[in-house]
């Protein structure tokens, strides 16, 4: 059974539709790179995904025991979100949130786990820091962090790169590889890399006026990659 089933999705905001027709399955283990233009809708999937956003019509199903409060998310990053006021450890710990229904304190159980995912991903000597002090690159690992702190099945990834140097990119998308192979933690991540999509990627989504999901294989044989991949108009 798969992890996400998406069946004749259609999203889009107050009736205007954005993107219609979108099928595809997640299984456990699967990393999904989603890739398409700028507004072609790939923000609102994962917001729609994780039920945050009503679609428009068509369905989202979790299956294969994940609860939708069971996904870890890194979202876009805005300007004022990268001046955010809190330590590093208040936002990892954040990622337990989900779990927490109305209980107002963090647990003992949900503050060993914020500790060992900042000790993951190398996070410890900063923990008492102010997250808007950091650079861009350790703060999108504290995000991730905080994602991993939410799951330890599903991870949604909306341009965790965007934004860092070519050095600290490769470091994040090793660490992501990472956690995908050793862990066996399935990835949905965005991105406008294509080259890092086909290069890390089991599954390409495609969305645009033409929307295609298939193996990597797959998309690198259809004529939609070879025009993306020259930086063309894949429409
Ligand atoms: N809350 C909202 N209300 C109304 N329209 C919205 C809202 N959020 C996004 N949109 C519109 O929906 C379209 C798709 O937005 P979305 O953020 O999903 O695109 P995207 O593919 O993630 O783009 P990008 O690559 O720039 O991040 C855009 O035209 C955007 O203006
Ligand atoms: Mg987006």
């Amino acid at each position: 059974m798969a992890l996400l089933t998406c069946k004749d999705l259609s999203l889009g905001y107050e009736g205007h539709e954005i993107v219609r027709g979108l099928n595809f399955e997640v299984h456990s283990g699967d990393y999904l790179c989603i890739v398409g233009e700028n507004g072609s809708g790939k923000s609102t999937l994962m917001k729609t995904v994780l039920g945050l956003q009503p679609p428009l019509g068509g369905t989202v199903r979790t299956g294969d025991g994940l609860a939708q409060n069971e996904i870890g998310y890194l979202p876009q990053q805005t300007v004022v979100q990268r001046d955010f006021p809190a330590s590093v450890r208040e936002i990892v710990l954040s990622g337990c949130g989900g779990r927490m229904g109305l209980r107002p304190f963090y647990s003992k159980e949900e503050k060993q786990l914020a500790k060992d995912m900042m000790e993951k991903l190398g996070l410890t000597a900063l923990a008492k820091r102010c997250y808007r002090e950091l650079s861009g690159g350790q703060q999108q690992r504290v995000l991730l962090a905080r994602a991993l702190c939410a799951t330890k099945k599903l991870l949604l990834l909306d341009e965790p790169v965007s934004g860092l140097d070519p050095k600290v990119t490769i470091e994040m998308y090793a660490l992501i590889a990472r956690l995908n192979r050793d862990e066996g933690i399935t990835v949905i991540m965005i991105s406008h890399d294509i080259g890092a999509a086909v290069r890390y990627a089991s599954h390409i989504l495609h969305i645009g006026n033409t929307v295609f999901f298939g193996t990597r294989d797959e998309y690198l044989a259809s004529d939609l990659s070879d025009s993306f991949l020259k930086g063309g108009e894949a429409e």
